[in-house]
C-alpha cells in the first residue's frame, strides 16, 4: 500500500519540483562516517532533527544503500531511489523528529562527494581524501535535505582506515578524537553544499588575522614548502579586508586553505575549509609569472569573498546562483585592489572577463544572468564562467560606479545584518543597495539581469545633431526582440544624462557641444557599463586622431569594440586591420594584449601554410618589432609590472611571425637552461619550450618533455610543457600524445581539457584530436561528465572550427545529442558559433588578407 504512495509522492515530486526543504525543515546534524580506501566503502548514520511540513518527507540521497530510518527512534517505512535522488519516509505525523539513516555509499573517483585526489612522492603513489559537494554532492556523503536553503547546524564526526603522520581538517576545529573517531565542533547554521573535509598526510603554514582568525594553507608533502607561502599572505590580508570593507567579523574560528591533487572546478568556498586545484592555490615564490600570481590572488581573495557572500547569505535557489558567484567575481578584483593596489588587478578584469562577457553574451540563446532552474544537471550547466561570472560581475561593477563604494558597502552591512545565516534573493541585495543609495538599483538591474544579451549604442551625427540610440548587439543571426536596457552612459560631456532610458536621444547641436568640451564625444568611459559603442566616421575619425590622449583602458576598449562590431558585422575587418599600426607600442599591457587579441582574431582569415599566411606573419613581425627590442627576452631590474606583461605577448607575436632572430634567442634560451628547464623564466618558459618543440624537435625532445611532466608537481610547468608538447606537427607524436589522453598516469582527467584544446588548436592535430572526442565521447562522459567542466569541451570545439566541413560535422555528431541535459544550450550556441565565423570568413577573407597584404608593405 505505502509504495503506491509513495510513487504517487514521487511523481508530484517531479511535476511540481518540489523542494524537499517544503516537507522537511532540519535543525541539525550528527554525520558519522567510517570511510575506508582500502574497500572505498563509506558506512555511515545521518541523524537529522528538524520539522516535518508533511507525513511523508524526502531526504536527499544518490548512489546509497539504505538500510534503516527510524524516526524518533522507530523503523518507519522509507523507499529510495537515485532518479529522484530521494529516500521518501512515511513519517505518519508532522513536527519535531529525529530521523536516524543508516547508509553505505562508494567512494567514487568523480570527483564528487567524498573522493580521492592521487599523487606521487618519490615514485611512491599515495592519496588524499577530499570533498566537493556543490552544488548537489552533498547527498552522495551523506542522507541530507541538500538545498541551499535547508541550513542547519552539524556536527561531523569521522573515522577513516588511518595510519601514522594523517591529518584531517573540516570545516571546525576538532574537539576530540575517541576511538579513532575525530570529532568537530557544530558548525554554525550552514548550507549542506558548504560541508567540506580532507584527510591524509599534509604539510601546512599557519598564520593569525589582526582579528585572531587562524589562516592555514594546506598541501600534500609532494610540494616545497615555499610554496605555500603566497597564499597565506593573500588569504591573511583578503579576510582583514573584507572584515572592514563589509563591516561584519569572519565568524568562524579558522579559515583553511587546502590545495587538492585532483579537482574539477578551480576552487571552492566551502565555509572554514576551501579546496583548491594546486595550480590555483600554490606558487613557487622564485619562478612564477606575474599573471599567474595574480590568478591565485584572485582565485583566494574569490573565495573568501563568499565566505561572507554564499556562506553566510546564501541564494535561497540556485535560480540566484548569480549573487554567489558576480558577486564573489567582483570582489576578487576589489580585494586584490585594494591589497595590493600596483598590480592592476582591474587590468586582468578589462582584458579578460570583459571580453569574455561581451563575446559570449552577443550570440543569441545567451542565457540571461538569473535563470530559472530546477534539475539537477541543469544546475550545474548554470555556471557558464562568461555569463554567470564576468557578465554578472560587470553588472555588479556597473552599480559599484553608479552608485560608489561608501554606498555599496553600506548597503553590504544592512544585507549581512538582515540575512546573515539565512538565505536571500537578488531582490533583497537591490533593496539593500537601493536603500544605502538612493536610486532605484533594482529597477536599473533587472534590465540586464533578467534580459540575455546587452545594447550596441549608436551615436551619431544627423544634420549636425548628435543623437544615440539603443538596439541588441549581435555575433551572428539574432532574432530582434525589441529588448531595452537602462544603460548607464558614462559620458565626458555633461549635456548626457546618467542613463540612456529610452531607445533614443537626442543631444543637441554636435558642433557647439565639440567646442564646449574641446575632446572628443565619448561614452562608457571608464569602460564599467556592459555595452559596446558604435560610432560614426566624423566621431571615430575624431577618436583616432586623438588616440593618444586616451588613457589605457579607453585605447583598449576601442579596440575590444571595433574588434566585436566587426564580428557583428556592422564594420568590415578589413577596415580595423589598418589601425592596429596605431597602437602597437603601447607601453601598457592592457593595450598590447588588446591589440594581439584583434590580430589573433584575423588569424581565422588565414589558410594555414598559404601565402596570405606569409603576409600576416610579416604583419604580427612588423608590429611588434619595436616591442620585442625593448623588451628583450631578459627579465630587466627595471621592468615594471607592464613590461612584465607585454614581453610574453610580444615575444609570442614575433615567435608567430617566425622571426629568425626570435627563434634562434629562443633556442638559445632552451639551450642554456637544457639541464634544468623549469627553471626556464617562468614568463616566456612556455613560449621556449614550444618554440623548441616547432622548430627544433624530435623524438627525444619529445619524451624528455613527456617524462618532465609526469614527475613535475608544479602545475604551472606542467601547463607549459602541456602547451609545448601539444604543439609538436609530427604525426607520430600526435598520435603519442592522443594515447595519454586516457592514461590518467599522464593527464589526469582535470587537466585533459587544456591537452584536447592543445592539440585541436593545432592545425597538425586538429584531425586527430576531432576524432578522438567523437570516438571517445562515451569515455569522457564516463570520466568527466559530472563535471562543471563538461560542456566547455563543446565550446573549446566551437572556438577552433572555421569549415564547412567541420561545421557539418559538428552538427552531425552534437545535433542528436541536443536533448541531453545540461547540454542543450551549448550545443545550440555552439552551432551558431561556429556558422558565424564560416560565414564570415567566406565573406570577408579575401578583403581581409588584402588589408593584411597592404599593411605590410
Ligand atoms: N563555487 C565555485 C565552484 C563551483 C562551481 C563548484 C560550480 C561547483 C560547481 C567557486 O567559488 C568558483 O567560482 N570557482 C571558480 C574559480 C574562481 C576563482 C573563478 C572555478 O572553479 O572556476
Ligand atoms: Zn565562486
Amino acid at each position: 500500500m505505502y509504495n503506491e504512495d509513495i510513487l504517487i509522492i514521487q511523481e508530484a515530486i517531479m511535476a511540481k519540483s518540489t523542494h524537499f526543504y517544503e516537507l522537511f525543515q532540519p535543525k541539525h546534524y550528527n554525520v558519522y562516517l567510517d570511510i575506508n580506501r582500502a574497500t572505498k566503502q563509506i558506512a555511515g548514520t545521518s541523524t537529522i532533527t528538524g520539522d516535518a511540513k508533511a507525513t511523508n518527507i524526502a531526504i536527499h540521497q544518490k548512489y546509497m544503500t539504505i538500510s534503516a530510518v527510524k524516526a524518533d527512534g522507530q523503523a518507519v517505512p522509507f523507499t529510495f531511489d537515485d532518479q529522484t535522488e530521494g529516500i521518501h519516509i512515511d513519517l505518519g505525523k508532522t513536527g519535531d523528529t529525529t530521523l536516524t539513516i543508516d547508509f553505505t555509499a562508494p567512494l567514487t573517483d568523480s570527483m564528487m562527494g567524498i573522493y580521492p585526489s592521487y599523487y606521487e612522492i618519490n615514485g611512491e603513489k599515495k592519496q588524499i581524501i577530499g570533498t566537493q559537494f556543490e552544488t548537489t554532492a552533498a547527498r552522495q556523503a551523506f542522507p541530507c535535505v541538500d538545498e541551499p536553503e535547508a541550513k542547519a547546524t552539524f556536527d561531523l564526526a569521522i573515522k577513516f582506515d588511518e595510519h601514522e603522520g594523517e591529518t584531517i581538517i573540516s570545516n571546525m576545529p576538532e574537539v576530540k578524537t575517541e576511538n579513532g573517531v575525530h570529532y568537530f565542533d557544530t558548525t554554525v547554521r550552514m548550507s549542506s553544499y558548504l560541508i567540506a573535509f580532507a584527510f591524509g598526510e599534509m604539510q601546512s603554514k599557519l598564520t593569525t588575522t589582526k582579528s585572531g582568525v587562524q589562516v592555514g594553507v594546506f598541501a600534500t608533502k609532494a610540494h616545497q614548502a615555499k610554496e605555500l607561502d603566497f597564499a597565506l599572505d593573500i588569504a591573511k590580508r583578503s579576510i582583514e579586508f573584507y572584515e572592514d570593507f563589509y563591516q561584519t567579523p569572519y565568524p568562524l574560528p579558522h579559515s583553511w586553505q587546502m590545495a587538492l591533487p585532483d579537482f574539477s572546478a578551480g576552487a571552492m568556498e566551502n565555509w572554514g575549509l576551501v579546496t583548491y586545484r594546486e595550480a590555483y592555490l600554490l606558487i613557487d615564490p622564485d619562478n612564477t609569472a606575474f599573471d599567474l600570481k595574480l590568478r591565485v590572488a584572485t582565485v583566494v581573495a574569490h573565495e573568501l569573498a563568499h565566505q561572507w557572500f554564499g556562506d553566510l547569505v546564501t541564494m535561497k535557489w540556485w535560480d540566484d546562483l548569480w549573487l554567489n558567484e558576480s558577486f564573489a567575481n567582483m570582489m576578487e578584483y576589489v580585494a586584490i585592489d585594494a591589497i595590493e593596489p600596483t598590480w592592476g588587478a582591474w587590468d586582468a578584469f578589462q582584458s579578460g572577463d570583459v571580453p569574455m562577457a561581451l563575446q559570449r553574451d552577443a550570440t543569441d540563446g545567451v542565457q540571461s544572468v538569473h535563470v530559472q532552474v530546477e534539475d539537477p544537471a541543469e544546475i550545474d550547466a548554470l555556471f557558464d564562467s562568461a555569463i554567470v561570472y564576468a557578465k554578472g560581475a560587470r553588472m555588479l561593477v556597473m552599480v559599484r560606479a553608479l552608485i560608489g563604494d561608501d554606498a555599496l558597502r553600506a548597503g553590504l552591512k544592512a544585507y549581512f545584518t538582515a540575512h546573515k545565516y539565512g538565505n536571500a534573493k537578488g531582490a533583497d541585495l537591490w533593496s539593500a543597495l537601493g536603500d544605502a543609495s538612493g536610486l532605484d538599483v533594482g529597477a536599473i538591474m533587472n534590465s540586464w539581469l533578467e534580459q540575455p544579451g546587452y545594447p550596441v549604442v549608436t551615436a551619431k551625427v544627423v544634420d549636425g545633431k548628435l543623437t544615440i540610440a539603443q538596439q541588441q548587439f549581435f555575433v551572428g543571426e539574432g532574432q530582434d526582440a525589441g529588448r531595452q536596457w537602462q544603460i548607464p552612459l558614462n559620458s565626458n560631456y555633461d549635456a548626457v544624462p546618467t542613463l540612456l532610458k529610452d531607445q533614443s536621444l537626442d543631444l543637441g547641436d554636435y558642433q557647439a557641444l565639440r567646442q564646449a568640451s574641446g575632446e572628443p564625444f565619448r561614452l562608457n568611459v571608464g569602460n564599467n557599463s556592459h555595452f559596446i559603442v558604435q560610432y560614426d566616421d566624423t566621431l571615430l575619425q575624431d577618436i583616432l586622431a586623438n588616440v593618444n590622449t586616451l588613457d589605457e583602458i579607453s585605447q583598449l576598449q576601442l579596440l575590444q569594440d571595433l574588434r566585436l562590431l566587426a564580428e557583428g558585422r556592422r564594420i568590415f575587418y578589413a577596415a580595423v586591420v589598418p589601425l592596429l599600426k596605431q597602437f602597437a607600442d603601447s607601453k601598457y599591457t592592457v593595450v598590447t594584449s588588446a591589440l594581439y587579441t584583434v590580430a589573433g582574431n584575423l588569424r581565422k582569415f588565414v589558410t594555414p601554410d598559404s601565402a596570405d599566411e606569409k603576409q600576416i606573419k610579416a604583419y604580427y613581425d612588423q608590429l611588434s618589432a619595436k616591442q620585442v627590442a625593448r623588451l628583450g627576452w631578459t627579465p630587466r631590474a627595471t621592468d615594471d609590472i607592464d613590461d612584465e606583461l607585454s614581453r610574453p605577448t610580444v615575444l609570442s607575436a614575433a615567435l608567430f611571425a617566425h622571426n629568425a632572430d626570435a627563434v634562434a634567442a629562443a633556442h638559445e634560451q632552451f639551450t642554456t637552461h637544457q639541464d634544468n628547464l623549469a627553471g626556464l623564466p617562468a614568463a616566456t618558459r612556455p613560449l621556449i619550450l614550444a618554440n623548441e618543440v616547432k622548430n627544433f624537435g624530435s623524438a627525444a625532445l619529445f619524451d624528455t618533455l613527456l617524462a618532465a611532466y609526469r614527475q613535475s608537481t608544479d602545475a604551472s610547468y606542467k601547463a607549459d610543457l602541456s602547451a609545448a608538447l601539444t604543439s609538436t606537427t609530427d604525426a607520430a607524436l600526435i598520435a603519442k600524445l592522443i594515447v595519454a589522453f586516457e592514461d590518467a598516469d599522464t593527464v589526469k582527467p582535470q587537466d585533459l581539457r587544456a591537452w584536447f584544446r592543445g592539440v585541436l588548436a593545432n592545425s597538425k592535430g586538429e584531425q586527430a584530436a576531432w576524432d578522438w572526442i567523437r570516438n571517445d565521447w562515451q569515455w569522457l562522459e564516463d570520466t568527466v561528465g559530472g563535471d562543471m567542466e563538461f560542456t566547455t569541451y563543446i565550446t573549446v570545439i566551437s572556438r577552433v572550427f572555421r569549415t564547412a566541413d567541420r561545421l557539418a560535422e559538428f552538427k552531425a555528431f552534437f545535433e542528436p545529442k541536443i536533448n541531453t541535459p545540461g547540454l542543450t544550450r551549448e550545443i545550440t550556441m555552439d552551432i551558431k558559433v561556429i556558422e558565424t565565423r564560416v560565414n564570415l570568413i567566406k565573406d570577408e577573407q579575401a578583403a581581409v588578407n588584402a588589408a593584411i597584404a597592404e599593411s605590410v608593405k
